[in-house]
């Protein structure tokens, strides 16, 4: 049994020193990434990049048509793999470029699939080697994902809808399209959405969802307190943590609802985001959102103070040297009036809390938990942490502490999500 100071410094130690991963989520993953003819093919450059930079082996197969959007030599540089564009390719020892390429595959994705090739795959036709591979793809293990890309007409067309919905029926796996300008000058639904987009829906799919049918409500960055209209005081912040947690929560399948405090981070997609700047704000939008909730996680950096009174116009220097009196009022504590609320104490609703702290960590958060009264607490050292994509974490429940070691925001906020998941529905004592 380790000491509270040998914990600790342990956290610390192992904070300052690890080597962190690379951000490898799709880390092993064989994905056939097939192009068909549409100006998105140029994307499809980019989500190439990507997959790649995120770990994935990517073998590109590409249709004729695509070739006349993308060379194959663009696609073969950016994968690191030659580029499989005909059923006649000689390279293969038994000539069957369509079974060998699918038989390894984690999933095989199409982006951009034309509206002709969605046609084509609802219609099982095999004319060509991408149509042939999908055809001939173990449907029970090599999962079909489609990303659409077309113009709005084509994609609003009956015909269109019918074959994704066939598609879907079939066992596909069909992206939503992005909505705006367009290659052709029109403005709609029908864009291929962006790499980043993508990768993101690939992450997603392969998260298994263990927060199916919960709803998400979760607190990020810092609050501001206006002294006058240009200063303030708050908290060192930047939300990273929040975030990461938001869309972890997604991908386990949670409806996640995202207050936050000033940050300079974009919504996370799927994510309902209301933004605050003070505490008295956040405590507003928290009261509201909190009733469809059943899970609270409290990751704002809540300002403890403001100042009583806000000046109107901003506080002069008048040469005296003098300083001006500001004098202060504690803010409410949102976290612990929701852990009090009936559906809190009864379990309907389950909180979770966050301890910033500079030293003391283990004693710091167990005394919080207790103070704050919820389930969960989530300790870290708040000056090595504040800012950066990674973090070290210390979970305190009524069974003890558990350390999560340094790694980045991300993976820690998928590990927090399965901690989470794992004790909802559990009689949670508080004590
Ligand atoms: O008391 P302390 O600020 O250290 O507690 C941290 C935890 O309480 C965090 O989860 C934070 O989001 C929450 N909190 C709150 N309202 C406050 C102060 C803190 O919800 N006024």
């Amino acid at each position: 049994m380790q000491s509270t100071r040998e914990m600790e410094n342990e956290i610390i130690k192992v904070s300052r020193s690890a080597t962190l991963p690379n951000m490898n989520d799709l880390h092993g993953k064989r994905i056939v990434l097939g192009l068909t003819g549409g100006i998105a093919c140029y994307k499809a450059a980019e989500l190439c990049r990507s997959l790649v930079k995120v770990g994935a082996k990517v073998q590109v197969v590409m249709t004729e048509s695509a070739a006349q959007f993308i060379t194959p030599v663009t696609m073969q540089a950016l994968s690191g793999q030659p580029v499989f564009t005909s059923q006649w390719d000689a390279r293969e020892g038994n000539n069957m470029a369509h079974i060998n390429l699918s038989r390894d595959a984690d999933a095989i994705l199409i982006a951009p699939a034309s509206a002709d090739f969605m046609a084509k795959l609802i219609h099982g036709k095999a004319d060509e080697l991408l149509s042939l591979m999908c055809l001939a793809r173990p449907i029970q293990t090599v999962p079909l994902i489609v990303a659409p890309a077309m113009n709005r007409e084509m994609w609003a067309h009956p015909a269109t809808q019918r074959n994704v919905a066939q598609l879907k029926a079939d066992g596909a796996h069909v992206l939503n399209v992005g909505q705006g300008d367009q290659a052709c000058g029109e403005t709609g639904d029908g864009r291929m959405l962006e790499a980043e987009e993508i990768v993101d829906e690939l992450l997603s799919f392969w998260t298994p969802k263990v927060l199916q049918g919960q709803h998400v409500l979760i607190t990020a960055g810092p609050t501001y307190e206006a002294i006058d209209p240009v200063r303030g005081i708050t908290n060192l912040s930047s939300g990273k943590m929040g975030f990461a947690i938001a869309k972890a929560a997604y991908h386990a399948g949670a409806k996640v609802s995202l207050i936050a405090g000033p940050v300079s981070l974009s919504t996370p997609r799927g994510i309902q985001r209301v933004d605050v700047l003070s505490a008295m704000q956040m405590r507003d939008a928290v009261h509201l959102a909190v009733q469809s909730a059943t899970i609270f996680i409290s990751a704002a950096a809540v300002a403890d103070w403001r100042p009583d009174h806000a000046a109107n116009y901003k506080i002069k220097k008048d040469g005296s040297g003098d300083t001006p009196e500001l004098s202060f009022v504690e803010n409410p504590d949102i976290l612990a009036a929701v852990a009090r609320s009936t559906r809190a104490q009864s379990g309907e609703l389950f909180c979770v809390g966050f301890a910033a702290e500079s030293h003391d960590l283990l004693a710091q958060a167990t005394a919080k938990r207790v103070r704050k009264d919820v389930p969960l607490l989530v300790g870290n050292i708040g000056p090595s942490t504040f800012g950066q994509d990674d973090n070290a974490l210390l979970l305190v429940d009524a069974e003890g502490a558990k350390e999560m070691p340094r790694d980045t925001k991300t993976h820690l906020a998928q590990d927090l999500v399965k901690e989470i998941a794992s004790r909802i529905g559990k009689n949670h004592s508080r004590n």
